[in-house]
């Protein structure tokens, strides 16, 4: 076995307790990519980790898809994002909008900025 090879096993495997505890679907093994790179920012179940990335958990596995075929071939431009595509293959591609589209979506509610208040009698 060649020594990224192992080191990239080492690190999957290293991240699997941490990994269990978010993913509904127990059992299930996220794919490579999503372990490895988009899970950081993601999250390995779709729930982003932080405001600034979208949740992908529960989106249409046909929207993923077509936001990484157009990050790869220039349609949809993001400097983050860019990179990240073009190291996709097709079928990584597909495996990784198929296990995002069937993880759950978390709840979300709106902050409401300005303050509502009914009228009586309405
Ligand atoms: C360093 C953080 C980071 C990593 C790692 C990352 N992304 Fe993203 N991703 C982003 C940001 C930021 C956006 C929003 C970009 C934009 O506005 O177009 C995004 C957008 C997306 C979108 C479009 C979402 C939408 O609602 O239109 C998809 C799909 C996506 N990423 C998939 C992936 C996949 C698959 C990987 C792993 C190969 C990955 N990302 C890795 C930060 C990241």
């Amino acid at each position: 076995m060649k020594l990224a090879t192992l080191m990239a096993t080492a690190a999957l495997f290293a991240a699997l307790p941490a990994m269990a505890a978010d993913e509904p679907a127990a059992g299930a093994q996220p794919p490579a990519k999503v372990a490895q790179t988009c899970g950081a920012c993601h999250g390995v179940d779709g729930v982003a980790k932080a405001p600034m990335y979208p949740d992908l958990a529960g989106q249409y596995k046909d929207y993923i898809e077509q936001a990484l075929r157009e990050y790869r071939n220039g349609e949809r431009v993001n400097p983050i994002m860019d990179p990240m595509a073009k190291s996709l293959s097709e079928a990584e591609i597909v495996e990784i909008a198929t296990w995002y589209s069937q993880q759950k979506p978390v709840v979300y509610t709106p902050d409401i900025k300005v303050p509502f208040v009914p009228k009586a009698g309405n």
